[in-house]
């Protein structure tokens, strides 16, 4: 059963952007910085557009936290959206756009939530669905994974992301040396602990902008010192495997998600695929990990190790064919600002997502209503693991 809730709330040019989490125990720190480190994370990375030299996001915090301490209450952030000043006369909460500053969109963009949204709504001007469906709205969702993170880190849990793949460029595999690889990953404006790969990434972003082109690629989330028996073998809706791929696959422009060996476990036999299990005198071993730490439902007590396929930004600044809404003449797709290439802020957003699972997760095993309590309980599953 999910302890934790997120609700977000906001448009892409409206006011903020808020998230609102419920079911934090009392007594967790949460810094300042270490929200708006994320937030910053998620702005950066080759291949960004326009809209992030405006944004300088930055966390207010509305209720739940007092001197820096989770009071247990439901927890608010908001995140202004400084362009929201340009955006005014569009975005009014009470006042109706009018004539050409409506920025109606009526040529939807194939690939993005124009048509569907205007189908689905009646519609002729998509502005009222991409507004909301625009991932501008991961910025709440990474504030509140800033937290979770938080939450992770107080139990001795860590995790990074990074960029394993964009286009056809392949970052080589990271090794056991976490630490070093989300180092490498952080100093990489690419987000790729492969410095090698990372330059060719950049590249391969370069020549996709040069034909007015974008791409896609790949994300991982590594989890490490993670106990066993997160999730459920018992119900279908509480399995981690299921929980984590709702989390990925709930962003934007994702298109896959892989645990472990993912789909390559499909071309080989149950011999290459499964981790033997052996015994060091104290704990049950794992030489290897292509479950990526999840067996049954339940995290495995190895690293937790997840992909997800993000597909190419689809706003084109040479845009595919399209028709007006209402008139139903041909046109090209209309433009809007865009990013050419997001893998790098989308493995931030996939972070937020993993932690955020894996801290309700946690939650959901040991119970408490205070840190001090959560960490005892942590304590005393780990000590009866020894004990067997
Ligand atoms: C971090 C991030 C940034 C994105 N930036 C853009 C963008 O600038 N322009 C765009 O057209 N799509 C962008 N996308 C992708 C669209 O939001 C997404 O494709 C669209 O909402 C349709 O949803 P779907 O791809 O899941 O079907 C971004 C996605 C992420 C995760």
């Amino acid at each position: 059963m999910a302890r934790l809730q997120l609700t977000t709330a906001g448009e892409s040019h409206g006011p903020a952007l808020v998230a609102v989490l419920v079911g934090l125990p009392h007594g967790l720190r949460v810094t300042r910085e270490a929200i708006d480190r994320d937030l910053a994370r998620r702005q950066a990375g080759f291949g960004r557009g326009g809209r992030m030299k405006i944004e300088h996001d930055e966390v207010e915090v509305l209720a739940g936290l007092r001197g820096g301490v989770t009071l247990g209450s439901p927890l608010a952030l908001a995140v202004r959206n400084r362009d929201f000043a340009n955006w005014g006369d569009v975005m009014d909460p009470f006042v109706p756009p009018s004539g050409a500053r409506a920025a109606a969109i009526t040529r939807p963009r194939p690939g993005h939530v124009d048509l569907a949204g205007c189908l689905k709504l009646g519609l002729t001007d998509a502005r009222d669905v991409l507004e909301r469906s625009s991932a501008r709205s991961t910025v709440a969702r990474v504030a509140a994974g800033a937290v979770a993170k938080a939450l992770l880190g107080a139990c001795g849990v860590e995790l990074f992301a990074h960029v394993v793949r964009i286009g056809d460029v392949a970052a080589a595999p990271v090794e056991r040396d976490f630490a070093a690889a989300r180092e490498r990953a952080e100093a990489s404006e690419v987000r790729c602990a492969d410095p090698e790969a990372g330059a060719r990434m950049v590249a391969a972003i370069r020549a996709a902008q040069r034909d007015g082109d974008s791409l896609g690629g790949i994300v991982e989330v590594i989890a490490w010192n993670l106990p066993p028996g997160l999730g459920s073998h018992a119900e279908w809706t509480d399995r981690l495997d299921g929980r984590l791929a709702l989390a990925l696959m709930s962003i934007q422009a994702m298109k896959g998600v892989e645990v472990g060996l993912g789909f390559a476990a499909a071309q080989q036999r149950g011999s290459a695929v499964h981790d033997p299990i052996g015994w060091n005198g104290r704990r049950f071993t794992r030489p290897s990990n292509r479950a990526g730490g999840v067996e049954g439902g339940l995290s495995n007590g190895e690293p937790v190790v997840v992909r997800a396929a993000m597909k190419p930004i689809p706003t084109l600044a040479r845009p595919l064919p399209s028709v007006d809404l209402a008139t139903k003449q041909p046109f090209d797709a209309q433009k809007e600002r865009t990013d050419s290439c997001a893998v790098p802020a989308a493995a931030v957003v996939a972070e937020a997502a993993v932690a955020f699972v894996l801290a309700d997760a946690l939650l959901d095993k040991t119970g408490g209503d205070t840190m001090d309590e959560v960490r005892a309980h942590l304590a005393g599953f780990e000590a009866s693991l020894d004990a067997r």
